[in-house]
C-alpha cells in the first residue's frame, strides 16, 4: 500500500511507516503512526485524500501535537502531518495575515508586531500550528482564533480547494467541526493598526500571566473544558488533587487543570489520571468534566 502511495507523490513528500509520534506531541506519550505523510505540496495532499477515500482508510491531521494524547496503541490508518514549507508561509497582504495552517502561531503573532497589527498577541504563547488552532478554535486571555479569522482555506476529501468567511463556519469555545471532514490550509486574519511598542508590551504581559500560572514541563495544555460553574483548574485544585499521580503523570502543582508528564508517563497513565479527576467531580461536586484534549488512537 505504501509502495503505490508513494507512486503518486512526489520525491520531496516524506513518507513512512510506523513513525513514533510521542516526539512530535507536547505531552510526549502514545504509540506510532501506522502511515504517516508529510505531504510536500498541495498536490501531494490531494492524492493523500483521494488514496484515503478511495481505500476507505481514515486519516488524522497532526499539528504541532499540542492538545493531543495520541494513546499508547498509536493511530491507525495515515497521519498526515503539514510541517513542508509549503504549508507554512506567513505573509503580509494589505494590511491582512495570510497564514499558511502549517505557520506556528507564535510566527504568526512575530510577523503580526512586524507589521504593526495588534490584536493578535494573544496567539504568541499558544504551542500550536495555525491548522490545528483553527480545527480547535484555539484561545486565550479571553480572546479565541475564530475572533480574527476573515477568511479560510481548506480542501475537502475529494482533494478539491475552497474558500469561505470565517463567519459560515460553526465555531463554538474550543472546537469547529467542520475541520472534522475537512482539511484547513491556511487562514486570512485580521488585527488592528498599532504600534511594535503596543504590541510589545501587550505580548509580555500576556506572556508573564502564563509564565506565573502554567507549567513548563511537558504537557497538552488544559485538558478540560471549563464547566459553566468554575473554571476545571479552581475546581481540581479545590479538590485537593494537585500533585496526584499515576505512574508517571501528575495533576501540576502550578495549575491544576494540567497533567504533566515527569518523564516516564504513558498514555494509559494519563488516561487513568483524566477518569480520576473526571470521578472526584462528578462525586464530590456534581459536576461533569469534559476533555478539551483531543484523544486518538487504539
Ligand atoms: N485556578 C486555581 N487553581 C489552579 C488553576 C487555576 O484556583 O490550579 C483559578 C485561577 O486563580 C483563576 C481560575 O482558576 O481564578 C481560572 O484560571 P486561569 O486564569 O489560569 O485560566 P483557565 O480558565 O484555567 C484558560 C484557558 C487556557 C488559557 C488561559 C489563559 C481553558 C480550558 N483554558 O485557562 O487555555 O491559556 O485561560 O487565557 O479554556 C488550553 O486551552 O489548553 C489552555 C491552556
Amino acid at each position: 500500500m505504501l509502495t503505490e502511495l508513494a507512486a503518486g507523490l512526489s520525491p520531496d513528500s516524506v513518507l513512512r511507516r510506523n513513525e513514533p509520534l510521542a516526539g512530535r506531541t507536547t505531552l510526549r506519550v502514545g504509540g506510532v503512526a501506522e502511515i504517516y505523510v508529510e505531504p510536500a505540496s498541495e498536490a501531494d495532499l490531494a492524492v493523500v485524500l483521494r488514496f484515503c477515500a478511495q481505500r476507505g482508510l481514515p486519516h488524522f491531521v497532526l499539528g504541532r501535537g499540542s492538545n493531543l494524547l495520541v494513546r499508547d496503541g498509536g493511530i491507525r490508518g495515515v497521519v498526515i502531518c503539514l510541517a513542508q514549507p509549503a504549508f507554512g508561509q506567513v505573509r503580509v497582504e494589505g494590511g491582512r495575515l495570510v497564514c499558511g495552517a502549517g505557520a506556528r502561531l507564535k510566527t504568526v503573532a512575530t510577523e503580526a508586531r512586524r507589521a504593526g497589527l495588534g490584536g493578535l498577541e494573544f496567539l504568541e504563547g499558544i504551542p500550536g500550528s495555525m491548522g490545528g488552532a483553527l480545527r480547535m478554535n484555539a484561545g486565550a486571555m479571553g480572546r479565541w482564533v475564530f475572533d480574527v479569522v476573515e477568511t479560510v482555506r481548506f480542501m475537502d476529501a475529494a482533494g478539491a480547494v475552497h474558500e469561505c468567511q470565517g463567519s459560515e463556519l460553526p465555531v463554538r469555545y474550543r472546537g469547529c467541526a467542520w475541520f472534522r471532514d475537512h482539511l484547513a490550509l491556511g487562514a486570512v486574519l485580521r488585527g488592528e493598526p498599532a504600534t511594535r511598542e503596543q504590541i510589545a508590551e501587550r505580548t509580555e504581559a500576556f506572556n508573564r500571566r502564563r509564565w506565573s500560572s502554567q507549567p513548563t514541563a511537558p504537557s497538552a495544555g488544559c485538558i478540560f473544558k471549563n464547566p459553566d460553574a468554575v473554571p476545571a483548574g479552581r475546581l481540581i485544585d479545590e479538590l485537593g488533587l494537585k500533585g496526584t499521580r499515576v505512574g508517571g503523570a501528575v495533576v501540576s502543582a502550578e495549575h491544576a487543570n494540567f497533567i504533566v508528564n515527569e518523564g516516564s508517563a504513558t498514555a494509559a497513565d494519563v488516561l487513568r489520571l483524566i477518569a480520576l479527576i473526571q470521578e472526584r467531580a462528578r462525586t464530590r461536586r456534581g459536576i461533569t468534566l469534559e476533555t478539551e484534549v483531543e484523544i486518538v488512537g487504539e
